[in-house]
């Protein structure tokens, strides 16, 4: 679980990197799209490779679950909990929204079927033009505040997961553990920070559809 997590927030990293050149303007966007799209195999390998981790994260995530309620057959009668923290208690609910997020987000910006009428044009340089595509859906507030939020769950899950990480391969210790925790929740914030900029200067007009630029 901490090996395809650490291997999952290496790609939330990378990808976050490239949408960023969203605000390098629709030429830059394109042109990242258009040279990832010319990897060919390459990307279809990192695509399968992508698959089998979420798949391999998700069935130990579940294997986990399972343990635990074995461990604990007799459910609390008062839950007061001490130790733990919000992150912690509801990984499990807020891994089930971030994979529905990433089944909507395929559906959406990959094959491109919620939103037909903007997703399939091309630039003036004849390629996919992946930042109209980006830019009109995020005017739409209901899709920007549906990322925004899908977001603040992924961030949630990483400040807790990037923490844990340490402990499940036998790194952390109770020097480290302070240190960890504020470095995990600092990682995570920044993420959101990252990511939620996009939606949220689409929708405040910083980055607006290319016609309307000049
Ligand atoms: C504001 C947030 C995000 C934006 C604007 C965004 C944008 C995009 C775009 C434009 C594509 C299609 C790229 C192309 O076809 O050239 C894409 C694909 C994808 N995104 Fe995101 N994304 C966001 C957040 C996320 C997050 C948080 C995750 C994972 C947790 C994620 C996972 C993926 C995956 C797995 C693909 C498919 C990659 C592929 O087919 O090669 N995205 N995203």
């Amino acid at each position: 679980m901490a090996v395809t997590g650490l291997l999952l927030l290496g790609f939330v990293i990378a990808h976050l990197l490239g949408n960023l050149c969203v605000f390098g303007g629709p030429d830059l966007l394109n042109s990242y799209a258009y040279h990832l799209e010319g990897l060919g195999p390459l990307l279809w390998a990192a695509r399968l490779g992508l698959l089998i981790l979420v798949l391999l994260h998700i069935t130990t995530a579940v294997q986990l679950v399972l343990e635990n309620r074995k461990a604990r057959p007799v459910p609390y009668q008062r839950y007061k909990p001490v130790e733990t923290t919000y992150a912690a208690r509801t990984m499990a609910a807020s891994g089930v929204i971030v994979l529905a997020f990433i089944v909507y987000h395929l559906l959406h910006f990959t094959f491109r079927v919620t939103h037909p009428d903007i997703s399939h044009g091309l630039d003036p340089h004849g390629h996919r033009d992946v930042y109209r595509m980006v830019v009109l859906s995020f005017g739409d507030p209901r899709v920007a505040g549906g990322y925004v939020f899908a977001m603040a769950l992924l961030c949630l899950h990483l400040s807790h997961g990037f923490k844990s990480l340490f402990q499940s391969m036998g790194w952390n210790s109770i020097r480290l553990e302070p240190k960890l925790a504020g470095i995990s929740r600092l990682l995570a914030l920044l993420i959101f920070i990252g990511y939620s900029s996009i939606p949220l200067a689409v929708l405040l007009g910083f980055v607006k559809p290319a016609g309307a630029l000049s």
